[in-house]
């Protein structure tokens, strides 16, 4: 019987915690995809976006992988969206095993679907 009772007492906490769980689940969505799109679909989600979102704050214009492509690579060359010569294979090469100072970058982070789709909006046929 006190057993019950304790169980009764706990109940709006619970509650209430569900409800603060549910709202914190809410907040962590970023706001930027929140404007986009509503829900994050991975399925959906664009390669082009995927690309700024992954690769873009080194690769975008400004970017320190642009800078360090600039060194060797011709003005708007430095910039991967705009290169002619990306082949699939070389971009799964160094995107998992890293190239000069850029880092490898894990599955974890880039899955192999979202690499997919990277390539496709990197690679020119
Ligand atoms: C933290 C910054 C950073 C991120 C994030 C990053 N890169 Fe890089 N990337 C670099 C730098 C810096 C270089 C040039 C390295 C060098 O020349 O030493 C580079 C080079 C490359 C090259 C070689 C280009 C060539 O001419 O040989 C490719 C391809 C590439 N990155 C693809 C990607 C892709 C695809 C992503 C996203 C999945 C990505 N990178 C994310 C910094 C980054």
């Amino acid at each position: 019987m006190n057993q019950l009772m304790a169980c009764e007492k706990q109940r709006p906490l619970q509650q209430f915690r569900k409800i603060l769980l549910a709202g914190l689940l809410i907040a962590s969505i970023p706001a930027h995809a929140q404007e986009k799109s509503g829900w994050i679909d991975l399925e959906k989600q664009d390669s082009a976006a995927l690309f700024g979102e992954k690769c873009g704050m080194c690769h975008k214009a400004g970017g320190m992988g642009t800078t360090i492509l600039s060194r060797r690579l011709q003005g708007e060359q430095a910039l991967l969206e705009n290169r002619l010569d990306l082949k699939a294979e070389y971009i799964t090469a160094v995107v998992r095993g890293g190239f000069g100072v850029m880092y490898p970058i894990s599955r974890g982070e880039v899955s192999d679907e979202q690499l997919v789709k990277i390539q496709q909006h990197l690679v020119k046929e």
